[in-house]
C-alpha cells in the first residue's frame, strides 16, 4: 500500500519581475483574483486533493503571505460584533483549513533547490509540489487525478500538457509512452527548456508534481543546469534512472498567472463563475465589449 499524500510544497520565492512595479513590495502570489490572492487558490487545490500539511517556500519581503494564512483575533472580534458571519468564517477557515508552514530560500538557486529545502519537513513521505504561479481549474482534476495515479502505481507523477512546438522551449519537456490508460502515460525522458527543433515531444511540465521522497537525494546530486539554476527537471531525470515516473495529461483549465494576459483571463473567467458577482460582471463585460466593438 502506498503511503497517503498528506504534504504539499509550494515554491513561492521568486521575484516576480514580470509584475513589477507591483511585485516590488507585494509578492506576485498575492495578486488578487478579485478578492482572493492567487496563493489562496493554490492552497485550496492542495486541500481539496486531501493534503493537510502545506509548506510554502518564500523569501525576503514575502511576510504578508504568512499573515494571510494566520489567525487575526482583532479582526475576528470586529466581524463577530458586526454580525458579518460569512466573512468571519472565511478568514477563520483560511487559517484552519490545513497546517500551513513557511521556510525561506535565502538565495535564489533554482526551483530544484527550493524543493530540496523541504526535505527535513517532508521526511520519508510522498508529497505534492504546486508551483505558485499556476492556478488549475477544479474541472481539470489535475492534482486529484495525480493522487489517484500515485495511489494506483506508487510512483512519482508529473502533470503534462501539450503546447505548440514553438513554445516548448519555455518549459520542461517530457518524452512518454503509452501504458494503455487514457490520461496516464509513462515518462521516458525529460529535458528542461529544450530547443524546440530537437525537443523529444511537445508535452510540457505544468506546475504540478507528486514525488516519492527519493527525489531529495537526486536534488542533492544535481548540478546547476539551464540558467545556472538547480533544475527540478534535471533531478527528475536522475530519478528516472532508478524509479518509474508517470505523466498525468490534461488539456485545459490552467491559468499561468505569472503571465499578464493569462492572469487577466484568470480574473475574468474565475470572476464570471462566482454566484455573488458573476452575473453583474458578465453584464459589464458584454457592455464594455459591445461599446468597444469587440463583439
Ligand atoms: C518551471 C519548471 C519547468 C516547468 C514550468 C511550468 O519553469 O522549471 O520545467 O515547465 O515551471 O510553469 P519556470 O516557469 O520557473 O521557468
Amino acid at each position: 500500500m502506498s503511503k497517503p499524500v498528506r504534504k504539499a510544497v509550494i515554491p513561492a520565492a521568486g521575484f516576480g519581475t514580470r509584475f513589477l512595479p507591483f511585485s516590488k513590495s507585494v509578492p506576485k502570489e498575492m495578486l488578487p483574483i478579485l478578492d482572493r490572492p492567487v496563493i489562496e487558490f493554490i492552497v485550496a487545490e492542495a486541500v481539496a486533493a486531501g493534503m493537510t500539511d502545506i509548506l510554502i517556500i518564500t523569501s525576503r519581503h514575502k511576510k504578508v503571505m504568512e499573515d494571510h494564512f494566520d489567525r487575526f483575533p482583532e479582526l475576528e472580534v470586529v466581524l463577530a460584533n458586526k454580525g458579518k458571519t460569512e466573512e468571519l468564517d472565511q478568514i477563520v477557515d483560511l487559517a484552519q483549513q490545513a497546517n500551513v508552514h513557511f521556510i525561506r530560500q535565502g538565495e535564489a538557486l533554482g526551483l530544484g533547490h527550493a524543493i530540496g529545502m523541504a526535505s527535513d519537513h517532508v521526511g520519508d513521505e510522498p508529497f505534492a509540489v504546486l508551483l505558485g504561479d499556476d492556478i488549475m481549474h477544479e474541472r481539470a482534476g489535475v492534482l486529484t487525478g495525480m493522487v489517484d495515479a500515485y495511489e494506483e502505481h506508487g510512483t512519482s507523477v508529473v502533470a503534462l500538457m501539450e503546447v505548440p512546438r514553438a513554445d516548448i522551449g519555455s518549459y520542461g519537456c517530457a518524452a512518454t509512452e503509452d501504458i494503455g490508460e487514457s490520461r496516464v502515460v509513462r515518462v521516458t525522458d525529460l529535458i528542461e527548456k529544450p530547443d524546440p527543433a530537437v525537443a523529444p515531444s511537445n508535452l510540457a511540465i505544468m506546475g504540478r508534481y507528486l514525488f516519492t521522497p527519493s527525489i531529495f537525494a537526486e536534488i542533492e546530486e544535481t548540478a546547476p543546469g539551464v540558467g545556472g539554476e538547480i533544475q527540478i527537471t534535471d533531478a527528475m531525470l536522475s530519478l528516472l534512472a532508478h524509479e518509474q515516473m508517470l505523466g498525468f495529461t490534461f488539456a485545459e483549465g490552467r491559468f499561468d498567472t505569472g503571465k499578464k494576459a493569462d492572469y487577466l483571463r484568470a480574473v475574468v473567467e474565475l470572476t464570471l463563475e462566482r454566484s455573488d458577482i458573476g452575473p453583474e460582471f458578465a453584464a459589464i463585460l458584454s457592455d464594455v465589449c459591445r461599446s468597444r466593438g469587440l463583439v
